[in-house]
C-alpha cells in the first residue's frame, strides 16, 4: 500500500497526485515512470514521475481521469492509499550540457516534459519552452514550466491563453526571429509529436520525442507501445520512452494507434495521446 499525500485538481479531468514514495523519490531520474495499481485487482497504469522531492520522500504524478482506475484515483483524498506502486522504470533522459534546449509540450504531455526540462535547466542549459493545449482550462504546469525556462511561450487552439494557434506556429516564429537551438525535446499526442518533430528535425535540431503517451500497461508485454525506430521494432516502456524523433516511423505508429484505440476503449484503457 502506498499512501496518498495530496490530490489537487489542475483542470476538469487532470489531477496531480502526491504519493509517499521515499525510495523512488531518491532513485528516480528525469524521463522515468512508475506503474501504479489503484486496487489489487485493477489495471496497471504507467505514469511519468512529474516531480519528486528526495528529502521529503514524495513523488508526484499527473493523472488524466479517463479510465476506471484513473477516475478512481482522482477521487481519492489525502490519507487514502493505492494498492501498489513500482518504479522507477524506463530509461532516464540523457541530460548533457548542450546549450540552448527547446522543450515543446502538448496537452497532458507537458507533465512528462516538465521533469525533463527541469533536468536540462539544472544541468546548466538555457531552456526555451513552448506549451500548448486546446484551451486554457486544459493547459497544465504553466507556472512550473515558467520557473525553469528562460522563455515560456504558450499556444492554445482557441486563443484563450497565449498565442492563438499551435506550438508549431510559435516554433516557426522563433526560427524566423533567428533563434537557434542545440537540442529539442517533444512530448504530446503522437500527431503533435509527428508534425512538431518534422519541423525541428528539418531545422537541423537534434530532437528527442518521449513516447510516454502511447504506453498502456508499461510492462513490455501488452505490445501497446510498439514502434518502429530506424527500422527496428522497439517498445516505448522498455527501450524508451525517449527516442530520436528523426528515426521514429510516425505514420506507422499513428496507423497502428488508430486501430488500437478502438481495442483500448473497449478495454477501458483509453489513455492520453491515443485519442488526439
Ligand atoms: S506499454 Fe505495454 S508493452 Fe509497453
Amino acid at each position: 500500500m502506498t499512501e496518498i499525500l495530496k490530490v489537487e485538481q489542475l483542470s476538469e479531468q487532470i489531477f496531480r497526485v502526491r504519493l509517499d514514495a521515499p525510495r523512488i523519490a531518491k532513485k528516480r531520474k528525469a524521463g522515468q515512470f512508475v506503474i501504479i495499481r489503484v486496487n489489487a485487482d485493477g489495471e496497471r497504469v504507467p505514469l511519468t514521475i512529474a516531480n519528486a522531492n528526495a528529502s521529503e520522500g514524495w513523488i508526484e504524478l499527473i493523472v488524466q481521469a479517463v479510465g476506471p482506475s484513473t477516475k478512481e484515483l482522482s477521487l481519492k483524498k489525502e490519507g487514502d492509499s493505492i494498492a501498489d506502486l513500482a518504479g522507477p522504470l524506463g530509461m532516464p533522459t540523457e541530460v548533457g550540457k548542450v546549450g540552448r534546449v527547446l522543450c515543446i509540450g502538448g496537452g497532458v504531455g507537458v507533465a512528462p516534459l516538465y521533469p525533463i526540462a527541469a533536468a536540462f535547466a539544472e544541468a546548466g542549459n538555457e531552456v526555451i519552452s513552448i506549451i500548448g493545449a486546446r484551451s486554457q482550462d486544459i493547459l497544465i504546469l504553466e507556472e512550473e514550466m515558467k520557473a525553469i525556462s528562460k522563455e515560456l511561450h504558450v499556444a492554445t487552439d482557441d486563443g484563450s491563453s497565449g498565442f492563438k494557434g499551435f506550438v508549431t506556429d510559435i516554433f516557426q516564429k522563433l526560427i524566423a526571429d533567428g533563434q537557434h537551438f542545440d537540442e529539442a525535446v517533444v512530448v504530446g499526442p503522437p500527431i503533435m509529436m509527428k508534425f512538431t518533430s518534422k519541423m525541428t528535425v528539418a531545422a537541423g535540431i537534434k530532437t528527442v520525442a518521449s513516447l510516454n503517451p502511447i504506453m498502456v500497461d508499461g510492462t513490455g508485454m501488452c505490445g501497446g507501445c510498439r514502434v518502429m525506430v530506424d527500422g527496428e521494432a522497439k517498445f516505448a516502456c522498455v527501450d524508451g520512452p525517449e527516442f530520436d524523433a528523426a528515426k521514429v516511423d510516425w505514420d506507422g505508429l499513428l496507423n497502428r494507434l488508430s486501430g488500437y484505440k478502438k481495442i483500448a476503449e473497449a478495454h477501458h484503457q483509453c489513455r492520453v495521446g491515443l485519442d488526439e
